[in-house]
């Protein structure tokens, strides 16, 4: 066992009061450690051997520790300069960025290699939707690209989500790199029971949703993009280390914009968010900077 493994091996069965298992059985240990987001997590790796056979087994370990900063600004503009210039400005005072669709689409791969080049996190949102394959392909696609969170729909099923998982961590494990965070988006909260139906659903939204969560958690998923509204009926059914991601966050400072259902950022952690995303009240604001330490400062 490399040195310092033990203690944190010790300090996770402490903190998860279990997996005993991994206790005795070690020949050896790689422990790596980041505190890039707030939870700490430990990627190792043992190996048993035997005359017979060799063993060897990966885990990734994922333990909560106190929260830096939660802020992810969504960077829902249309090009690179635009992203860049808000990047550079808020970096200091935010825990990472979200780029999604748009502006991957017009800036394509390098825009996320340029804002992790400043050091800023990378929550990539393109929502894969494919057959497990793809997806996988996609995920290792992203894995390389060196972003910390990424978003899968859960409705994709579960050999598409531990495709999704599986390829996060195996392509993290050959570079070295902790695992991306993936993300399981549940029901779209621009989709009412009536959408659902249209498309052959006959169900709640909220069951629909508590559903899609543990189907994904089964597949070995770890975090989820949530409605702020979602958050105390999803700590319910899921493991308390699970790391929830929730947009429609609003100040009340500012109109909701097309957001309905809002919370502010302090009621959303205090339901049970780990990381709140927020676009326009920062993005839009005539200082984006002060937005972003007014928002952090009301965390506190
Ligand atoms: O500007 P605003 O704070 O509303 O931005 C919220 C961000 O979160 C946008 O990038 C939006 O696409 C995303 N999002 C959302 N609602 C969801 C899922 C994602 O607003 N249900």
């Amino acid at each position: 066992m490399q040195n310092g493994a033990r203690p944190l091996l010790d300090l996770f069965i402490k903190q998860t009061g279990g997996s005993g298992y991994f206790t005795d059985f070690f020949s050896k240990i790689f422990v790596t450690l980041t505190d890039d987001f707030h939870t700490l997590v430990s990627s190792f790796q043992y190996s048993v051997s035997s005359s017979e056979k060799s063993v060897s087994i990966r885990a990734h370990l994922w333990l909560n520790f106190p929260m830096r900063n939660p802020i992810i600004v969504a960077l829902d503009v249309p090009t690179a300069e635009q992203a860049l210039a808000l990047a550079e400005q808020l970096a200091p005072a935010v825990g990472g960025f979200k780029i999604g669709s748009e502006l991957f689409t017009s800036a394509g791969p390098d825009i996320v290699k340029k804002i992790r080049e400043r050091g800023a996190l990378v929550f990539l949102d393109l929502k894969f939707h494919d057959i497990p394959n793809t997806v996988a392909k996609a995920v290792t696609a992203a894995t390389k690209l060196d972003v910390q969170m990424l978003t899968v729909h859960a409705g994709g099923g579960s050999e598409m989500l531990k495709a999704a998982e599986n390829a996060a961590e195996e392509t993290s494990w050959k570079l070295g790199r902790t695992p991306p965070l993936v993300l399981g988006v549940t029901v779209l909260t621009s989709l009412d029971a009536g959408a659902l139906r249209e498309v052959g659903l006959d169900v709640n939204v909220d069951y629909q949703v508590r559903r899609l969560a543990t189907v994904a958690t089964n597949a070995g998923l770890r975090g989820f993009v949530c409605s702020p509204l979602e958050i105390s009926a999803l700590r319910k059914v899921l493991p308390a280390s699970a790391q929830l991601v929730t947009p429609g966050i609003r100040t009340g400072e500012e109109k909701a914009d097309d957001q309905k259902r809002t919370l502010t950022p302090r009621e959303a952690i205090a339901a049970g968010a780990n990381w709140l995303v927020i676009g326009r009240p920062i993005y839009a604001a005539e200082n984006p900077r002060q937005a972003a330490e007014k928002i952090l400062g009301s965390l506190n």
